[in-house]
């Protein structure tokens, strides 16, 4: 059985003080279920050590959204994995679209990112999603099979458990509009087939969560299919009732 994940992609929201407070009434409204439901914030880079502090002993767990291949150098801006681990991360989330669509963030980027991560001890989510007209097209599996097996191979994944991929469908990214859990399934057990394909027997004990306009109504349907072990969650992991309430459902079924 896989532990089911819920992940808040904070994104470039959040001051300091505010992703403090954001924090902690994501602790106290998630307290009884810690355990039971793995937990992760993922504040912008300025916010890590404000949310970290507010984390330490709740075993909810803190991300970051992204991260560098280099572990030091001239590179001005970047981040590298080392650093995160420093910042109190033990996870980071790698090759969301919106660094793939506005940043230019290639396969290969992820690819290098992702192993980068695993060597230093990260936990990585790696995201992979179609456009819509990619899915217009009917392509959607052939996109994704290809930013699965690029991100994968020869990255040398030992824990499964440290490895999640979530399925983002660009189209339902912020719009409100979610892929249907059928939909989504239907992506989700293809994709845990292509990792079997690379990882071997691991693939079945590795994660694969939804993302895109994930909400407090719709997370229940989702996640009563069974390639569908959590969610990365944007917009509504901005208020503390409602990652709660997302939180909450993950923790009982
Ligand atoms: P959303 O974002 O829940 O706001 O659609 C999800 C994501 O981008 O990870």
């Amino acid at each position: 059985m896989r532990k089911r994940l819920i992940a808040g992609n904070w994104k470039m929201n959040m001051l300091r003080g505010e992703a403090a407070e954001l924090a902690r009434g994501v602790v106290e409204s998630t307290r009884r279920l810690a355990g039971k439901v793995d937990i992760i914030l993922a504040p912008p880079f300025t916010a890590l050590d404000a949310v970290g502090k507010e984390l330490q002993g709740t075993g909810i767990m803190l991300g970051a959204q992204n991260v560098f291949w280099e572990e030091r150098g001239a590179f001005t801006g970047e981040i590298s994995p080392g650093m995160l681990a420093d910042s109190g991360c033990s996870w980071v989330i790698v090759g969301h679209s919106e660094r793939r669509r506005i940043l230019g963030e290639t396969d290969e980027m992820v690819r290098m990112k992702l192993a980068a991560s695993l060597k230093a001890g990260l936990k990585v989510i790696v995201c992979v999603g179609e456009t819509l007209e990619e899915r217009d097209r009917g392509h959607t599996v052939k996109v994704v099979e290809g930013q699965v097996v690029k991100a994968l191979t020869g990255t040398g994944i030992s824990d499964p458990g440290g490895l999640v991929i979530a399925y983002e469908p660009v189209w339902a990214i912020g719009t409100g509009r979610h892929a249907t859990p059928a939909e989504a399934e239907f992506v989700q057990s293809a994709i845990r087939e292509i990792a079997g394909n690379i990882l071997g027997d691991s693939a079945a004990r590795i994660r694969i969560v939804y993302g895109g306009s994930v909400n407090e109504e719709n997370i229940r349907d989702l996640l009563a299919e069974p390639d569908i072990d959590g969610a990365l969650v944007g917009g509504a992991s901005l208020r503390a009732e409602s990652m709660a309430s997302i939180v909450e459902t993950a923790g009982e079924q």
